[in-house]
């Protein structure tokens, strides 16, 4: 059923490849939320704020946009890393599930340069104080895209029962694999939570003392207002994803302790984030640092539980296809997994520095309307 392993071993122990993929997928899934969630919500705003007249609004949504093409470099800088280590751990699934769904999977080339550009495009004409929500609603419907083609390729890795028929059906490559029950659950729930993570961005972006009058409050109270109702929501969809996986899934999930960890580490952090966006809403200006600081630490424990129960699903539903991914050869090379975990580190180290020179950048007031 499966594709034959590989013979070369691999060159780190298993749980190493399984930290790093972790770690640089929650990475990954907390730049693309904050994008997805940033550049809806921002073109929300452009098309309403322009409508209604509204300088604050029409502020907010220019001060949001113009940060997503960076934001945007952290997705894809962030998502090539946990590529890499999906590969190595699931070579034998992943590629066969891209190899089904190819014309898909290629496409997202092309389709995220057409998204990304529009970014570029949309961001300028905020500063120019043009109009721009329908060239951002065109770059959110591709980027869109591009997040359900992801959600069907990594259902379809873990459905090899399906794999010999659909080729049989359609060798061609022009399949989605979005018939899956469990396909638009897990959508819905990365996206939904994309709002939330963007709640954390706004309330973060709020602190800003460089916004036009009045635009910080907005980011603030519509940001802790976000997070919250999209918190919510994603717990409920959250049982939806569950309900919806093959038999046995879920209560193999429950018997490691790992996993069942995970699963009330996402529950309680879910909880924090709606109180935090609560407070943040309704709080004074000037107290609003240390839940926008707690809910920021407290998000990326949620994003990294989620990714963590998100790979005990895999796990767990290939192995009842007879796929171990602890099942492997290994001859670690120490001395190239020394060298790249001290790299690995300096990188972060560098990134965080890079972001705290551009949040103490001095910037003159920032207008869009
Ligand atoms: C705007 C662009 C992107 C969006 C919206 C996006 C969205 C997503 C979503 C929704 C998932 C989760 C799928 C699921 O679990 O059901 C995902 C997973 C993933 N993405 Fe992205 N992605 C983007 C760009 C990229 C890029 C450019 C790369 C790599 C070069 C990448 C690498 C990955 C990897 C490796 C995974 C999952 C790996 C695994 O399960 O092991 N993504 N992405």
């Amino acid at each position: 059923m499966f594709p034959a392993v590989d013979p070369i071993p691999l060159p780190a122990p298993v749980w190493l490849f399984k930290v790093l993929h972790i770690v640089t997928l929650a990475l990954h899934f907390a730049a693309m939320q904050l994008l997805v969630g940033g550049l809806l919500l921002a073109t929300l705003w452009a098309a309403l704020g322009r409508m209604r007249r509204d300088p604050v609004q029409l502020s907010a949504s220019g001060a949001v946009v113009t940060r997503l093409p960076v934001v945007m470099t952290y997705v894809i800088n962030f998502g090539v890393p946990p590529l890499l280590f999906a590969q190595v751990l699931y070579g034998r699934a992943i590629y066969t599930s891209s190899v089904l769904m190819g014309v898909y999977w290629i496409s997202v080339i092309f389709i995220l340069i057409a998204a990304y550009w529009l970014l570029y495009v949309v961001a300028k004409r905020a500063e120019m104080g043009k109009a721009w929500a329908w060239i951002g609603l065109v770059s959110a419907l591709l980027i869109l895209k591009v997040a359900a083609i992801y959600v069907s390729n990594m259902t379809l890795m873990i459905r090899p029962d399906v794999w010999q028929e659909m080729y049989r059906s359609n060798p061609g490559g022009t399949q989605m694999h979005s018939g899956d029950p469990t396909v638009w659950p897990r959508f819905f729930f990365m996206m939904v939570g994309a709002l939330a993570v963007a709640g954390v961005g706004l309330m973060t972006l709020g602190l800003k003392k460089s916004l036009a009058s009045g635009v910080g409050d907005y980011l603030a109270r519509n940001g802790g207002l976000v997070l919250a109702g999209a918190a919510l929501a994603q717990a409920g969809l959250a049982f939806w994803v569950m309900g919806r996986q093959p038999e046995g899934v879920a209560t193999d999930l429950a018997a490691n302790s790992i996993w069942r960890v995970g699963e009330f580490a996402w529950l309680g952090t879910a909880a924090l984030m709606v109180a935090c966006g609560v407070f943040a809403a309704v709080a004074p200006a000037g107290r609003r640092l240390i839940p926008v600081v707690v809910a920021g630490l407290v998000a990326f424990l949620n994003i990294a539980s989620m990714t963590l129960v998100r790979d005990g699903i895999r796990d767990v539903t290939l192995l009842q296809h007879g796929f171990d991914v602890w099942d492997r050869t290994v001859v670690t090379n120490w001395s190239v997994v020394s060298i790249f975990l001290f790299l690995f580190v300096v990188m972060l180290g560098v990134i965080g520095w890079l972001i705290s020179v551009v949040a103490r950048a001095k910037q003159e007031v920032e207008s869009y309307a």
